[in-house]
């Protein structure tokens, strides 16, 4: 029988023990906040914004929300990002993307300061991922590995295939799993006869962009299929949110398989949230909380 990994229970879970480990801390007096600042009107990032305010919120941190019109100038968000960097109140401070076309996203996320960088795209975080040492760690790619780890235990000597060479998810997805001794291919639209490489993982983790494209010819039997694709499609005439994997045949052959939505989706919020906490708990000299981290 295929596992469906339960992606929306093991977020409830995360924040669960985000928000405990919350209460203990407002025990000493400090109360974990997360910054979140949004450029301009798209409306799918007011909804993420809005999801993450609510989330900040439901496990008892302090949200910061600074809404700023399209057409800012970036000395104005600069001047933001380097108020919050100094705010001892702020402990995670994230920048929604994209930002308009007159912002550079690389000077405003490396204006981060690197230890309230939530979303670990700083290229500092990036570095020290990439060299196995203690960093912000991206919360996609993060939620995907909490994932794995529940499901396999250890994953070492595994065969790991990620599809897609994003910065935000396809690059520290691999890093994650070459840092839990996965043996890691990364894979992309150049790929050469990708439909066999994606079949020799044993875990394979679809991060494209392209809707259903990874079919259960693609899939190994038994592998664990991690899909972390959020594609919206006109179907029969209605809207619908589909995954990268063709979700029917790939659980037919996988022997656990992440569902869309579902699956990797919440899994995203709750990450930023155990970072933020992280990030409170590193700033304050504390341990950081045992199984939220990389
Ligand atoms: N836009 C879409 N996903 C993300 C994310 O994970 N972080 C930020 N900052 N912006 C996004």
């Amino acid at each position: 029988m295929t596992k469906v990994i339960d992606g929306k229970a093991f977020a409830a879970k995360v924040r669960a023990e985000v928000a405990t480990h919350v209460a203990a801390l407002k025990e000493k007096g400090i109360v974990p906040g997360l910054a979140v600042v949004l450029v301009g009107e798209d409306p799918a990032s007011k909804v993420y914004v809005k999801n993450k305010h609510a989330s900040t919120v439901e496990v008892g941190m302090n949200s910061y929300e600074h809404r700023l019109d399209a057409g800012t100038s970036e000395a104005d968000l600069l001047a933001l990002i380097d108020r919050l960097n100094g705010d001892a109140a702020v402990h995670g401070i994230l920048v929604q993307l994209p930002l308009p076309g007159h912002l550079n996203s690389e000077l405003v996320i490396n204006r981060i300061d690197p230890a309230k960088d939530v979303d670990g795209f700083h290229i500092s975080n990036v570095g020290l991922l990439g060299t196995g040492q203690k960093s912000m760690v991206p919360c996609t790619p993060l939620g995907c590995l909490m994932m794995l780890r529940d499901h396999h235990g250890s994953l070492a000597g595994l065969n790991a295939v990620v599809v897609g060479r994003s910065n935000i998810v396809g690059k520290p997805m691999a890093q994650l799993l070459l840092g839990d001794s996965c043996t890691v291919t990364i894979a992309h639209s150049r790929t050469k006869d990708l439909e066999a490489v994606c079949r020799g993982a044993d875990i394979l983790v679809a991060a494209v962009g392209r809707p259903e494209m990874i079919t259960g010819a693609f899939v190994k039997p038994g592998a664990t299929v991690i899909d972390v694709g959020i594609n919206r499609i006109e179907r029969d005439g209605k809207g619908k949110i589909v995954g990268d994997v063709h979700y029917e045949s790939a659980a037919a052959v996988a022997g656990a398989i992440t569902p869309v939505p579902g699956g990797v989706g919440p899994m995203t919020i709750a990450c930023l949230l155990a970072n933020t906490l992280t990030a409170c708990c590193r700033s304050n000299g504390l341990a950081e909380p045992k199984g939220l981290t990389a």
